[in-house]
C-alpha cells in the first residue's frame, strides 16, 4: 500500500476507528510518556509512580507528581492533530470511534465525541480524581485552587487519581466498545503510540483479523510497524492532514 492508496481507503471508509497515543499530545508541549521524566522526577520511572504499589506507599507523592501534569496539560492547547482528528469525526459521524491511551484530556477539549461519534479514555483522565471510597469522580478544582489530596463531596474519602495505573485493569465497557469498533472498522489509524502497553496495542489486530485496512503515523518505527498495511513516517498532524487532505 502507498499513501494515494492509504488516502483512497480512509475518504472510502465508513467506518474508521482511531487509536492515539502520547506522541499526539507532543505537539502541545506534553512531553511523550517515555520522555516525561525531567527534572525532579527524572529519578523515578513511570512505573514506580503510576502504580497501586507506589500510591500505597506514598500518596502524597503521587498526588504531587500527577498534580504538576495536571498543571501542564491545563495550561497546554489541542494542536492541529487534535482538530484533524474532530474534522475526520464530523466527515464519518457515527462511523467515527477514538480511543485514547492519553490521560490528558485534550482531544476531549478538542471535541472529540460530541459530532456523532465516540470517545473512549482508555487509561482514564488525570482532569479528574475518584473517590476511594464510594467511586464518585469529579473533577479536579482550577490548577491554582488545587492542593492535593482532593477530598470527596459525597461522602468525605481521600480521593485518588482517576487513571488506569499499571497493574491495574482498563475499565471493561470501554475496552469492549473499543474492541468492536476496531473489529468493525474499514480503517483504523494507529497514531502517536509506540505500541508497547496491551490491551491497547492489540486493537490494530481486530481490525486486520477482519480484512481492515491499518495505518500508523507516527515519525518512528514502532513494535507494530511490521504487522501494519501502511506507515507514514510523520508527526500526527502532517500525517493526518497527507492522509486527508488528498484523500
Ligand atoms: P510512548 O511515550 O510510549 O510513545 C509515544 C510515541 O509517540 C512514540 O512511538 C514516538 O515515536 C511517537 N511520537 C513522538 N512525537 C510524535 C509526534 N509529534 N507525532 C506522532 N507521534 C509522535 O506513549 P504511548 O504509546 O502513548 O500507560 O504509551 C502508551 C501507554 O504506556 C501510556 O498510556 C501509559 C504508558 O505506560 C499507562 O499509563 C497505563
Amino acid at each position: 500500500m502507498n499513501l494515494a492508496d492509504a488516502c483512497d481507503a480512509l475518504a472510502a471508509a465508513r467506518r474508521v476507528a482511531v487509536l492515539t497515543g502520547a506522541g499526539v499530545s507532543a505537539e502541545s508541549g506534553i512531553p511523550t510518556f517515555r520522555d516525561a521524566q525531567q527534572g525532579l522526577w527524572a529519578r523515578f520511572r513511570p512505573e514506580d509512580l503510576a502504580s497501586p504499589d507506589a500510591y500505597f506507599r506514598d500518596p502524597a507523592l503521587v498526588w504531587e507528581w500527577y498534580a504538576g501534569r495536571y498543571r501542564d496539560v491545563m495550561a497546554a492547547t489541542p494542536n492541529a492533530g487534535h482538530d484533524l482528528l474532530t474534522r475526520l469525526e464530523r466527515e464519518k459521524e457515527d462511523g467515527f470511534f477514538l480511543a485514547t491511551q492519553n490521560v490528558d484530556g485534550l482531544h476531549a477539549r478538542a471535541g472529540s465525541g460530541t459530532a456523532g461519534g465516540r470517545l473512549v479514555e482508555l487509561h482514564g483522565n488525570l482532569t479528574t480524581a475518584r473517590c476511594e471510597v464510594c467511586g464518585q469522580v469529579d473533577a479536579l478544582p482550577a490548577p491554582q485552587d488545587f492542593t492535593p489530596p482532593p477530598v470527596c463531596a459525597v461522602c468525605g474519602g481521600r480521593m485518588r487519581p482517576n487513571i488506569v495505573w499499571f497493574g491495574e485493569f482498563l475499565p471493561e465497557a470501554a475496552l469492549e466498545a473499543a474492541a468492536d469498533a476496531f473489529a468493525a472498522a474499514d480503517v483504523a489509524l494507529i497514531i502517536g503510540t509506540s505500541g508497547v502497553v496491551y490491551p491497547a496495542a492489540g486493537l490494530a489486530f481486530e481490525t486486520l483479523r477482519r480484512g481492515g485496512t491499518v495505518i500508523e503515523i507516527n515519525p518512528d518505527q514502532t513494535e507494530l510497524t511490521p504487522r501494519l498495511s501502511f506507515s507514514l513516517r510523520e508527526t500526527a498532524s502532517a500525517g493526518l492532514a497527507a492522509l486527508m487532505d488528498a484523500g
